[in-house]
């Protein structure tokens, strides 16, 4: 039997994977099926038109998230340092990667705090995967993982897929929307679950509403396939074919997206998964979403500097302006399907 890796070797492992080896899902984000109806008469003025929004009690200078990713090595430090400090220059928000490591070892909590240290004011997001809560964490690890960054709100990812098919990995998930329930009914800040790159359907959307989450992130497919991750780490060919199969599997992005839109109106949403620019954010948006993430991305960005961390966000955030622009809207409220065709 091959044996389970530490979490700190596990850590490493994904970000080495994630930047030099082909981790793509085998579908695509299903954002490449719309474009917005371009208007050769906006009637507005570009400097004008205004991405900025408020979340969870902040301001952000665009509808941006930089997804949950890391911690818990030094390398990890160094990202979540620079993706932080690019996210404090730029004005957007910034989950960390799941704080377990540091909630079993202590001296690793400064791997995650950065990012609070470096970006006193941004819309900061805590992380655990969820599946703990059925082995042995409770509302204590959830406050201690908030606690640790002053985080304006807990996510919970949900990651099933991930997890049956690596070795040893935690794959009871049964009894888990109870739990999940209790975390949203207890702790001080607002809950939100996401996926990890295979998206939510109807059935868990509304399973998520009745347990009390605040928002859900779809994290849909079309991205980074984390059983294509999986499989880079494969320690023997079983394991290896196993997460191989899995290429293409789940709920593409913008699918997703219309998925929670039709089940929970009033939900909401942030959109992942396979995001490419700020014109996918832009369509992510007019789909029903409030803020659209990417993982992969800014991990690139951040593995080389700050300074390319801030020009990539920058970039996004023109992006989405340049569209709200060509679309005719000044105000990220007006934007929805009405600009959308599909093609
Ligand atoms: C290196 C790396 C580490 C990640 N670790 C976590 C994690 O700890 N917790 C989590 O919720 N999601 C994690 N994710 C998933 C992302 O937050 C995101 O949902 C997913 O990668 C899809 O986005 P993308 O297609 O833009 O990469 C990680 C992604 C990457 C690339």
């Amino acid at each position: 039997m091959a044996k389970v890796a530490p979490i700190g070797r596990r850590k490493a492992d994904h970000i080495k994977i994630n930047l030099e080896q082909d981790v793509h899902s085998g579908l695509t984000s299903g954002l490449e099926r719309y474009h917005f109806v371009h208007e050769a008469l906006p009637e507005l003025d570009l400097e004008a038109v205004d991405t900025t929004l408020n979340l969870f009690g902040k301001k952000l200078n665009a509808p941006i998230l930089i997804s949950s990713m890391t911690g818990g090595t030094e390398e990890a430090k160094s990202i979540n340092r620079r993706l932080a400090e690019a996210a404090q220059t730029v004005g957007v928000a910034m989950g960390v990667g799941s704080q377990r490591a540091a909630l079993e070892n202590p001296d690793l909590a400064e791997t995650f705090s950065i990012a609070r240290k470096v970006a006193p004011d941004i819309l900061l997001f805590s992380n655990l995967g969820a599946v703990q809560l059925n082995y042995g964490y409770t509302i204590d690890q959830c406050r201690r993982a908030v606690d640790m960054l002053q985080a304006d709100a807990l996510i919970l990812h949900l990651n099933p897929l991930q997890e049956a098919v690596q070795v040893g990995g935690d794959t009871n998930f049964a009894g888990l929307a109870k739990k999940i329930e209790r975390v949203c009914n207890k702790i001080e800040v607002p809950v939100i679950v996401k996926e990890v790159g295979w998206g939510i359907s109807e059935r868990t959307a509304k399973l998520l509403a009745e347990c009390g989450v605040s928002a859900i992130d779809v994290a849909g497919a079309g991205g980074t396939s984390w059983s294509q991750v999986e499989m880079h780490r494969a320690p023997d060919e079983f394991t290896r074919q196993l997460a191989a199969t899995f290429v293409g599997w789940g709920i593409p992005t913008a699918e997703s997206i219309l998925n929670i839109k039709n089940a929970l109106p009033e939900m909401t949403i942030f959109a992942s998964g396979g995001i490419k620019d700020g014109l996918d954010i832009a369509k992510c948006l007019a789909l029903g979403a409030t803020l659209g993430g990417m993982a992969g991305q800014f991990l690139k960005a951040a593995a080389l500097s700050s300074e390319k961390a801030v020009e990539l966000m920058q970039l996004t955030k023109r992006q989405i302006q340049v569209t709200m622009f060509g679309s005719g809207v000044d105000n990220l409220d007006f934007l929805g399907n009405d600009q959308l065709a599909e093609i």
